[in-house]
């Protein structure tokens, strides 16, 4: 069922791209444009850019573009409905009557947030007046206290099979709708029962305040530790973050990564409202670039035996990813920071923050792990791992302060281990450029999937391409446009229908812009699109320019005149005397 045209023109207007795209990246001023870190794909320096002017974005590293539709649709992985659904909420409009099917699959999400909210609340009420005590003991012992309890909503799953279910099904859920939700299970013969039993309960929460699923911890040492709430239509484990939603309001730029649920609870009641922790899992680059969206740096303040060493260094991988500064906080005489602070205090634990050392501290500390340094062997060992981690450091000022001090705690002369680290650098220089010109070299050899006949006119396909970037840099010269081009004249499919396209909206709407397209095309097709509006953007199409591709176009068809036609050093040549003229 479409929408109506004026709901989506509304709609276009009232969602800025600019203020969309700062939701979720920091976005700079660059002259007419802004630029970001682009949020499709990891990358250090910014080469997304977003044109406020026709309301779109592109991204000249990974080919991600659109419009504000096309952006939330890849963001949270939408089909193009849920997404104005998304789009409309978040700049408050009623959505229009919906179809059937997606209206229930909304139904079964609403449904999901509205059986975690009333479980969270049964087992909140459970701990507090049920008459088993012992979830109250428990949080006793570990020194919650009765607000740390309250702002977590902490709770207790009643040792009973059927506690939560019946609750649930007499304020009118079904079994099938528990289950989906994740409070349940179904067992092989059908029956349904509770998924968490006698155990503490701690709900995990979305940024938007919902509960979308739980950690249950035993009161023993009985295995397993936790249990966790499986994959459902709202809880995803690898993009949601233990406490993000207190972390994110706390007033400041550092945001501290814990192991553990109750590691981020101590914390909080510390005074560190700024903790989080993954859910029960490895941190993904989506959680890492959920975190870059709310902070400056990350603490990571992981446990202190080796497997947490080892979750560290891969954190580590994750963050560098992103861009985002991490440092590691050091702990001896506990093993995490909740029982750091139990046996030190708070203050202690803020001088560690504080103290936390980056990066490259922690990796040239970690090259002697396993090592005999009373060895010769140890030692060669140790300078060979040392001058990897040197090698590996981007800045060349930074570089040179660590390879000195590295010189002078092993004793060796400076210029000797300069040297190696510079050869090293060399090294893996040309392995990253050969990685890169391979990369290149094989996407300009893959097969074009969304528009085949390119990589057999790839003059044309080019010629047609700067056409598409005139029209939509000019839209107002359709109708001369159209007069010596017919869309028959394209060679290409893709670009024959985005010709089309553009010239019917802008005889319809007398005006043309991006956004109107979204409807027509896929989101790789728009991103296609999209490219070709940036470029023209960034190097803009000339009359002469135009009439020389279509020349190409009109001699391809005729191929009368094959001396004509322009090779593409020629058409390169025509844009940049163009440039020069300029
Ligand atoms: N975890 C899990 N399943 C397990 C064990 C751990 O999902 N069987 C996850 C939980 O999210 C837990 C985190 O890994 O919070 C860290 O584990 P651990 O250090 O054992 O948890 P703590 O929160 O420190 O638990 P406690 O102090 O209560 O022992
Ligand atoms: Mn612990």
């Amino acid at each position: 069922m479409p929408l109506p045209e004026g709901f989506l023109n509304e709609l276009r207007e009232r969602a800025d791209i600019v203020d969309l795209f700062s939701t979720y990246a920091a976005v700079k001023k660059r002259g007419r444009t802004y630029v970001c870190c682009c949020p499709f794909h990891s990358e250090k320096t910014p080469s997304c850019t977003i044109y406020p002017d026709n309301q779109s974005f592109y991204c000249f590293g990974c080919g991600a573009g659109g419009s504000t539709i096309t952006f939330v649709q890849r963001m949270e992985n939408l089909s193009f409905m849920d997404a104005v659904r998304t789009l409309a909420q978040r700049v408050g409009m009623q959505m229009p009557l919906q179809d059937s099917q997606e209206a229930r699959q909304a139904n079964v999400r609403r449904r999901c947030y509205e059986i975690n909210r009333e479980a969270a609340n049964f087992y909140y009420l459970n701990l507090l007046q049920g008459t088993d005590k012992r979830g109250l003991q428990y949080f006793r012992q570990r020194r919650l206290s009765p607000a740390t309890i309250k702002a977590y909503g902490l709770g207790y799953a009643p040792d009973d099979w059927n506690a939560l279910r019946d609750h649930l099904k007499q304020k009118g859920y079904s079994e099938q709708e528990l289950v989906t939700a994740g409070v349940c299970r179904s067992s092989a013969k059908g029956n349904v029962f509770d998924q968490f039993r006698g155990r503490v309960m701690f709900p995990i929460v979305d940024l938007q305040g919902s509960v979308i699923g739980f950690g249950g911890r035993v009161l023993d040492d009985s295995k397993p530790k936790y249990l966790n709430t499986n994959e459902t239509p709202v809880f995803d484990k690898g993009s949601n973050l233990f406490s993000l939603h207190f972390a994110k309001n706390a007033s400041t730029n550092t945001l501290i990564l814990a192991e553990g649920y109750m590691d981020v609870i101590a914390l909080y009641q510390a005074g560190f409202p700024n903790a989080v922790a993954t859910l029960g899992t490895a941190i993904t680059s989506a959680q890492a670039r959920k975190l870059s969206q709310y902070a400056r740096e990350i603490v990571i303040a992981y446990d202190s035996d080796t497997a947490g060493q080892t979750a560290t260094q891969r954190a580590l991988n994750r963050f560098s990813e992103v861009g985002l500064p991490a440092r590691i906080l050091k702990m001896e005489g506990a093993k995490d920071p909740d029982e750091y602070i139990r046996t030190f205090g708070a203050d202690s634990f803020r001088r560690l923050v504080e103290q936390a050392g980056d990066a490259i501290n922690f990796q040239l500390d970690k090259c002697k792990d396993g090592l005999d340094l009373s060895t010769e062997q140890g030692k060669d060992e140790l300078l060979r791992r040392s001058v990897a981690v040197l090698a590996g450091i981007e800045n060349s000022l930074q570089r040179e302060v660590y390879t000195s001090r590295t010189a002078r705690e092993m004793d060796v002369r400076v210029e000797v281990l300069r040297q190696t680290v510079d050869a090293a650098v060399l090294r893996q220089q040309r392995a990253a450029k050969k990685i890169q010109f391979h990369a290149i070299e094989s996407r300009s050899l893959q097969r074009d999937e969304l528009n085949p006949l390119s990589q057999k006119f790839p003059r044309e396909s080019r010629a047609e391409q700067m056409i598409l970037a005139y029209l939509l840099r000019n839209p107002e010269d359709h109708e001369m446009l159209w007069e010596s081009l017919s869309p028959s004249d394209f060679v290409t499919d893709l670009h024959r229908r985005i010709y089309l396209a553009v010239c019917e909206q802008c005889r319809e709407h007398r005006q043309f812009s991006l956004p109107l397209l979204e409807e027509t095309f896929t989101v790789e097709e728009m991103g296609r699109i999209s490219g070709i509006a940036a470029r023209s953007q960034e190097l803009p199409v000339s009359r002469d320019a135009l009439e020389e591709c279509i020349r190409v176009l009109k001699a391809a068809h005729s191929r009368v005149l094959p001396g004509e036609t322009m090779t593409d050093d020629d058409l390169l040549q025509v844009v940049a005397n163009q440039r020069k003229k300029q």
